[in-house]
C-alpha cells in the first residue's frame, strides 16, 4: 500500500521549499514553507533545514526530496551548485536517520518531471518529452513512452560556442551577466535548438521560475518542437518529490 500524503521538499540553489502533498490529486495541502539555502549548502546545514521544514509541519510521515544533483539509490553523485562534501553521501539515509521517517531522494529535475507527466503538461504524452528546469542550474528530464531516463545532466552539455549550457543560459547566468529578457531568451533558444538537434523531443516543457513569465522571453524562441510552460510552475519539484517517495517508499504496515 502506498502513502497518500507525503512531505515534498525541493532543494534549490536559493531556497529549500517544502509542503505536504496529496499525491493522489497532485496538490499541496498546506502553504509551502521556504527557508533560504544555507551557504555553504553542506550536508549538516541542509539536513538541519530539512528538519526545520518537517518541524514546521509537525511532520512524522514519509518525505520525498529533490536534490540538485545526480542521485543514485539515495546517494548524491555530483555537486555543481551545492557543497562538494555532498558527493558520495547517502542523503536518503542521513535524513531518514535524523528524522526517523522513510525518505526518498531523487534528482530535482526528475522530481519535477514526475509531477508534470502525471498532473501537468506531459500528462498521457507517450512520445519523447523533454522537461527543462531553469534556475540556479539547468535541470533536464527525458521521458519516452511515459518512462523516465533518470539523471540526464544535459545542462552540462557544451554548446557550439564552447560554453557549458548551464553557465551560458541558466537563470543565474541571466542575473550574473545582467542580461535583459531578450538577451537571455536568445541564449536559451540556442540551448533549445541544440536539445532539439540531439533528442528530437515532440514536446519541450519549460519549468522553474522563468515558466511564470513566458511573455518576457517567448518572442525569442524558435525551435521545431512544441514548447509549453510547466503547468505546476515551481511547485512541480515539491509535488514530484512527494510522488517519487510514494512510488519508492512502501508502507510496511
Ligand atoms: C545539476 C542537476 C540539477 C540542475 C537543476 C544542475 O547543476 O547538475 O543535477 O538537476 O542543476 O537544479
Amino acid at each position: 500500500m502506498a502513502y497518500k500524503e507525503i512531505l515534498g521538499i525541493d532543494f534549490g540553489g536559493s531556497g529549500i521549499k517544502g509542503a505536504p502533498v496529496d499525491t493522489k490529486k497532485g496538490v499541496l495541502t498546506a502553504e509551502r514553507h521556504r527557508i533560504v539555502t544555507p551557504e555553504p549548502a553542506s550536508p549538516e546545514s541542509v539536513v538541519e533545514v530539512i528538519e526545520q521544514i518537517a518541524d514546521h509541519f509537525n511532520w512524522t510521515g514519509p518525505i520525498g526530496i529533490g536534490f540538485p544533483a545526480a542521485v543514485q539509490n539515495g546517494v548524491v553523485k555530483t555537486a555543481s551548485n551545492i557543497d562538494k562534501k555532498w558527493i558520495g553521501v547517502n542523503a536518503q539515509n542521513i535524513v531518514s536517520e535524523r528524522l526517523n521517517v522513510p525518505v526518498c531522494v531523487v534528482n530535482d529535475a526528475d522530481a519535477a518531471g514526475f509531477a508534470e507527466m502525471k498532473f501537468g503538461r506531459g500528462k498521457k504524452h507517450m512520445g519523447t518529452v523533454l522537461l527543462i528546469t531553469i534556475g540556479t542550474g539547468i535541470g533536464t528530464v527525458l521521458f519516452s513512452g511515459g518512462e523516465l531516463v533518470a539523471n540526464t545532466e544535459l545542462g552540462h552539455l557544451y554548446l557550439n560556442n564552447g560554453r557549458e549550457a548551464e553557465e551560458f543560459a541558466a537563470d543565474s547566468a541571466r542575473q550574473r551577466d545582467e542580461l535583459d529578457w531578450t538577451e537571455w531568451g536568445t541564449r536559451f533558444n540556442v540551448y533549445l535548438n541544440e536539445m532539439h538537434k540531439l533528442f528530437w523531443p515532440e514536446l519541450i516543457i519549460v519549468g522553474g521560475g522563468v515558466s511564470k513569465k513566458p511573455e518576457k522571453f517567448i518572442h525569442t524562441i524558435d525551435v521545431p518542437s512544441e514548447i509549453v510552460m510547466a503547468k505546476l510552475k515551481n511547485e512541480a519539484g515539491i509535488i514530484g518529490a512527494a510522488l517519487a517517495a510514494r512510488k519508492f517508499v512502501k508502507k510496511s504496515r
